[in-house]
C-alpha cells in the first residue's frame, strides 16, 4: 500500500526501514525521503514506524 504518494513509498519499504534500524520518522525521511514533499503521509508513517518497532 503506498503511504507516501509524493515519493510512491509503500509500507513495506517504511516497515524494512524499521527493521534496518531507523526508529522516527525523522530517520525513515532521511532514508526514504517520505513526508519532506507535502507532509500528508507524516501521520500515516508514524503509525506504521510505531507499529513496527513494537513487533521489534
Ligand atoms: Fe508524502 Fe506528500 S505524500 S510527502
Amino acid at each position: 500500500m503506498y503511504v507516501c504518494l509524493c515519493h510512491a513509498i509503500t509500507d513495506t519499504q517504511i516497515k524494512n526501514a524499521v527493521s534496518q534500524g531507523d526508529s522516527s520518522l525523522a530517520d525513515v525521511k532521511k532514508r526514504l525521503g517520505v513526508a519532506d514533499q507535502c507532509g500528508k503521509c507524516a501521520r500515516m508513517a508514524v503509525q506504521i514506524i510505531q507499529n513496527q518497532l513494537e513487533r521489534e
